[in-house]
């Protein structure tokens, strides 16, 4: 009777061990066919938007137009730029050239107009085109 009772004492609690393996490994279980997901965090923000590279493209203003403080910067037979009807001309490469010899030199640095105008023929005007920078600021 003693060896009965000794017998159901170390079972009983053998069998709730066992049982509550079984219970904790079921929780666990993952069924066949099924491949475990593993948690993955999902990240609040993403990367872009955690550090966001601005990229802008600014278009610069166009400069346009010369000032006769520019102008009169360049007076001299190695540098020469005269403004004549609103628009600024380097005429350094033509210096030599110049059927008028050195009274080219008169215009460098300034507004010609009145110098060129009236004694110059169209040929003289088609010329100067090819000398052509800026309009006058
Ligand atoms: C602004 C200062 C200038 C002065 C004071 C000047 C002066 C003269 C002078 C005195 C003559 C000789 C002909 C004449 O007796 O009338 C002449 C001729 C000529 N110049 Fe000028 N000149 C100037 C600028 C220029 C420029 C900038 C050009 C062209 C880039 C030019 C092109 C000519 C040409 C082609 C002739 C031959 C004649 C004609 O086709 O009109 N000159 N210039």
């Amino acid at each position: 009777m003693n060896k009965n009772k000794i017998a159901l004492a170390l079972l009983i609690p053998t069998l709730a061990f066992s049982l509550l393996l079984i219970m904790g490994c079921s929780t666990q279980a993952v069924p066949v066919n099924q491949t475990p997901t593993t948690p993955t965090a999902t990240p609040t923000t993403s990367p872009q938007t955690q550090n966001p590279t601005k990229i802008t493209v600014k278009t610069p203003p166009k400069i346009s137009g010369i000032t006769m403080t520019e102008v009169a910067k360049h007076n001299s037979e190695s540098d020469c730029w005269m403004a004549i009807n609103g628009k600024v001309y380097n005429v350094t490469s033509y210096i030599t050239s110049h059927p008028g010899g050195g009274a080219i030199l008169l215009g460098c640095s300034k507004d010609a107009t009145s110098l060129f105008e009236g004694r110059h023929s169209q040929n003289a005007h088609n010329i100067l085109q090819n000398y052509y920078l800026d309009n006058l600021k």
